[in-house]
């Protein structure tokens, strides 16, 4: 429980946008997870901030009274990671959703956590420029969240992913402190003056600060697009036909690939899709000027044809929504695959090098038929990120555990074969528990850095590193029930 004196402090300064109900609370308690539904972490308030000064003052009360603070955008996360399982303060910034300025001529925009990919793309498009990050919940996912996971989606191929687009950052310190990473008046997009600790707060999943303002590096929009299907009888030839246009000096815009059980389950979910019946497709997005994509499109399509069944090319704006659709509604049918079943966001995104993708295709459908549960595999092929959606019946506890454990072989799968448990959706609780074999002695650099910058332990606290050992991992821990008590 809050104490009442800080519950008063907090409402001091943030007026009616401070939450403390049962409902609220329970609200906060969730992102996307598997973990999030197997634990039920509540928050003790919930704090709804519009300004830097509002987060500072919040966050200069938490470090007085060593209370946790969670900060979080939409919740689209998948990993736990604002879960607040440390009880205390969540900071939803989703409400402070400001596009404060579009500098057109230095090609940046300055926008504030809580705005939207998808209506920052829309505002953008009438400067002809864009953000270039694609992630599959556009239109849900915020900046902020972004900035915070490193995310990335469908174009990270050419493009790469968001932190090559962030050119500063405003971060309140978990002491309350404000600084402007990269400068506080800068607007160059080169700047190599001191350490980069623009790159640390990305991808820091808000255990460092509070992400409040972010510089962002705008792209021209490509004035053309065009998009190969190809089809094929055979899985594992999907993964060279990939390695084989990166040979020819083609770097796509984005290759995403839908296994078997992906285009059953979207032919399930809307028939009138009417995918092919195979055991897998691909999808090749060019884009650039109107010559290169027609030349790009045709070499994909002559390479693609050695290997697939079939083989489609299109730059007909209508004709290339109908191809993308699939992979458009896939996320959302993969439950369709088992009647009564439930996706669990776990094991979704491992990132394997290149060149074992089709090995870890294959591992992933022997461990779903080992232990009996459905994986519906898709995703980004074309940088070795693969996601599975894990389809279970829900109302089974033991089939709940099996899942855990599918996953667990999942993540260790990817380590050994030079990959990693997470490309995409971040660290968080779900994959805590690998940091240590993966990060190796960086870890405890690691720990050292948050320790100069949160030495009270405060910032979104139990994510990234490795949990105590009887914690479980993506099943069901010994200690499910709320934790409201912080540590002072
Ligand atoms: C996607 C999300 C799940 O690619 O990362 O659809
Ligand atoms: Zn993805």
């Amino acid at each position: 429980m809050l104490q009442p004196r800080i519950a008063k402090e907090l409402t001091r300064i943030m007026g009616d946008r401070v939450l403390l109900g049962e409902l609220d609370r329970a609200y906060y308690s969730y992102d996307c997870s598997f973990f999030a539904r197997q634990n039920h972490y509540f928050p003790d308030a919930v704090v709804l901030p519009r300004s830097v000064e509002e987060v500072a003052a919040v966050m200069k009360i938490a470090f007085a009274n060593r209370i946790p603070v969670t900060p979080r955008g939409a919740g689209s996360g998948a990993a736990g990671g604002s879960v607040p399982v440390q009880g205390g303060i969540v900071m939803d910034l989703s409400f402070w959703n400001d596009i404060e300025e579009v500098d057109a001529e230095n090609m940046q925009a300055f926008v504030r956590p809580g705005v939207v990919h998808a209506e920052l793309n829309k505002y953008l498009a009438k400067y002809n420029l864009f953000f270039p990050p694609d992630p599959g919940s556009t239109r849900m996912c915020t900046l902020g969240g972004m900035v915070a996971n490193n995310s990335s989606g469908l174009r990270a191929v050419k493009y790469g992913t968001t932190e090559q687009y962030v050119l500063g950052l405003e971060v309140v310190l978990p002491d309350g402190r404000v600084i402007t990473t990269g400068g506080p008046q800068c607007r160059a997009i080169k700047n190599v003056t001191g350490y980069n600790l623009t790159k640390l707060f990305v991808g820091s999943e808000g255990t460092l600060g509070v992400i409040t303002k972010i510089r962002l590096r705008l792209w021209p929009r490509p004035a053309a697009r065009g998009i190969v299907m190809a089809v094929y009888r055979e899985l594992d030839q999907a993964p060279q036909t990939v390695l084989e246009v990166y040979r020819a000096g083609i770097m796509p815009s984005g290759i995403e690939i839908l296994d078997e059980s992906a285009i059953k389950a979207v032919n399930l979910y809307r028939p009138e899709i009417n995918l092919p019946d195979a055991r897998a497709i691909l999808l090749f997005e060019v884009d650039g000027n109107p010559a290169s994509v027609e030349w790009e499109g045709r070499e994909i399509s002559t390479i693609a044809a050695r290997r697939a069944a079939a083989v489609e090319w299109s730059t007909d704006p209508q004709r290339m929504a109908e191809l993308w659709q699939g992979r458009g509604v896939v996320a959302a049918a993969a439950a369709k695959l088992r009647p009564g079943g439930t996706r669990i966001f776990a094991g979704e995104d491992v990132s394997v090098p290149l060149n074992r993708v089709a090995a870890m295709l294959e591992k992933i459908r022997a461990l779903s038929s080992q232990y009996g549960i459905p994986a519906v595999t898709y995703g980004h092929i074309g940088d070795g990120n693969i996601h599975t959606a894990v389809i279970v019946n829900p109302d089974s506890e033991a089939e709940l555990a099996a899942a855990g454990r599918l996953v667990d072989a999942i993540h260790r799968a990817a380590i050994e074969c030079g990959g990693v448990t997470t490309g995409e959706h971040g660290v968080g609780v779900a994959r805590s528990d690998y940091s240590a074999e993966e990060l190796g002695k960086s870890l405890a650099v690691m720990r050292q850095i948050k320790n100069i910058l949160d030495p009270e332990g405060i910032m979104n606290p139990g994510k990234i590193f490795p949990r105590p050992k009887n914690a479980g991992a993506g099943t069901k821990p010994a200690q499910s029930q709320p934790i409201t008590q912080h540590r002072s």
